[in-house]
């Protein structure tokens, strides 16, 4: 079986991509104006984040909470995801250029991202859901 440990995914590089991402969002004409009156420091959202990702990557348990719990208040649309999973296709392609450690961890939050949307209401469709976590996301 695939595994991330074995693919220069760990802990460390989950935190690069996190800090890489979350500089962008906030950055990002349509998703700043959502995180930023809301994330009062950053430095926390991104340690958070981590622990997120390094529970859903590399199984740490790090993380326990309820997402789609903290989404339901924000008012988000299907373009929302759709902006979000870009900047996370494009920041994950930069930090880990081994192309099957970033279709794995792509792959995560395209089904993820899926679920939420389906958990918030929105409409939506699991991108290429035929190859999922393939490097074309
Ligand atoms: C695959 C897509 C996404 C994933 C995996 C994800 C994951 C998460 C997680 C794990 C948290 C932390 C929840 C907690 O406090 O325990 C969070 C917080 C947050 N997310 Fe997302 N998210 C996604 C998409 C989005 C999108 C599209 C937006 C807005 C455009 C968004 C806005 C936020 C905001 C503003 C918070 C902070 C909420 C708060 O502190 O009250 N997320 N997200």
């Amino acid at each position: 079986m695939y595994d991330p440990n074995h693919a220069g995914i760990d802990e460390a590089r989950l935190a690069l991509l996190v800090d890489r991402f979350y500089d962008k969002v906030s950055a990002d004409p349509m998703l700043g104006p959502v995180f930023n009156p809301i994330v009062e420091d950053w430095g926390r959202h991104k340690l958070l984040m981590t622990s997120f990702w390094s529970t859903v990557v590399l199984r740490s348990g790090k993380y326990r909470g309820n997402p789609l719990a903290k989404h339901q208040p924000l008012g988000l649309q299907a373009a929302h995801f759709e902006r979000w999973l870009m900047l996370w296709r494009e920041t994950t392609r930069e930090v880990l250029p081994d192309p099957e450690s970033a279709a794995l961890v792509i792959g995560y939050a395209e089904r993820i991202g899926y679920g939420m949307r389906v958990g918030l209401g929105l409409s939506g469709h699991l991108p290429g859901s035929h190859r999922v976590g393939s490097e074309r996301g």
